[in-house]
């Protein structure tokens, strides 16, 4: 009969699987096995607070639909996506930021210099910059999946029952044969995470706020290189010092300049912005 005590239960456990030597698999698998121990001997666990805990995956498994999910949504507030994020933005590449909940992959093609707002309410911004790869060679063909709340904080995808169109403020757009992209757009507001389910429990019991600092989205994808999944905040806004996910990194502000009314651009435009807010964009190769 073997010994298995607190100090011997880890490697016990960890035997019992019959996992392929030298996976992936078995030193993940190990290795959270090996920390959740540690934690449990450490921290003391009591019957009541391991309890607490089961009970609080439980209450996100069951408020968890495809559209509302609330893992993601922990993992997002205990800064465990940023930290994915960050680990696996490559050398020289844009930084990495949340996809969040909002997402459509079957976006509308845009043409640069196309409003997406498409005449809504809200300060106009021409937002403008240039892919470019790690050589900072420009990339033409790259296509910009962007998508963002309105002027008052909300994704149209919310509000379909109030009217609004999914596909609003959002769309597919190429970059052309200088790397360069062009569209205009509102300004964003801040707005909250879901806090009405358990990690609103969460926030509320660690005194924090659920606001998320302005921000436009993107999925930046090239030929042979290695496709970024970030976001665009604006310097001196708020929550950007503060943000619920921690999205923001130093390297994805961005200023909001003023331009006067009769300004002229480079590019043909849709819509006469109120201000613009320049972004250039960095990929790596694949691989
Ligand atoms: C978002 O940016 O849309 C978002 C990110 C994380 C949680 C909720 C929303
Ligand atoms: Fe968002």
């Amino acid at each position: 009969m073997r010994e298995i005590n607190q100090f011997t239960l880890t490697d016990a456990v960890k035997q019992s699987f019959d996992t392929e030597e030298g996976s992936r698999f078995k030193f993940l698998l190990e290795t959270f096995i090996d920390h959740l121990h540690d934690y449990t001997r450490e921290v003391n666990l009591t019957h009541d607070e391991w309890m607490a805990m089961l009970d609080f995956l439980y209450d996100c498994g069951k408020i968890s639909t495809p559209e509302r999910q609330e893992f993601i949504l922990l993992s997002d507030v205990i800064g465990l996506s940023a930290l994915v994020d960050m680990i696996n933005t490559r050398g020289g590449a844009t930084e990495g930021s949340n996809l969040g909940p909002f997402y459509l992959d079957d976006a509308p093609v845009k043409e640069l210099g196309a409003d997406l707002a498409e005449g809504r309410d809200g300060v106009s911004i021409l937002v403008h910059g240039i892919v470019r790869d790690t050589l900072g060679n420009p990339l033409p063909g790259a296509v910009l999946d962007t998508w963002q709340a309105d002027s008052s904080g909300t994704y149209p995808i919310q509000e379909q029952e109030r009217g609004q169109d999914k596909y609003d403020l959002r769309g597919k757009l190429t970059t052309d044969a200088q790397g360069r992209y062009y569209y205009t757009t509102v300004l964003p507001k801040p707005y909250t995470v879901p806090y009405d389910g358990p990690v609103g429990d969460l926030l509320r019991a660690g005194n924090r706020h659920a606001w998320r600092a302005a921000h436009l989205h993107y999925i930046i994808r090239a030929k042979g290189m290695r496709s970024i999944t970030t976001e665009v905040f604006f310097e001196n806004t708020e929550y950007v010092d503060n943000d619920a996910v921690f999205g923001v990194r130093k390297s994805l502000i961005a200023k909001v300049k003023p331009v006067r009314k009769d300004a002229q651009f480079d590019y043909p435009l849709a819509r006469q912005p109120d201000a613009e807010v320049h972004y250039d964009f960095v990929l790596a190769p694949e691989g």
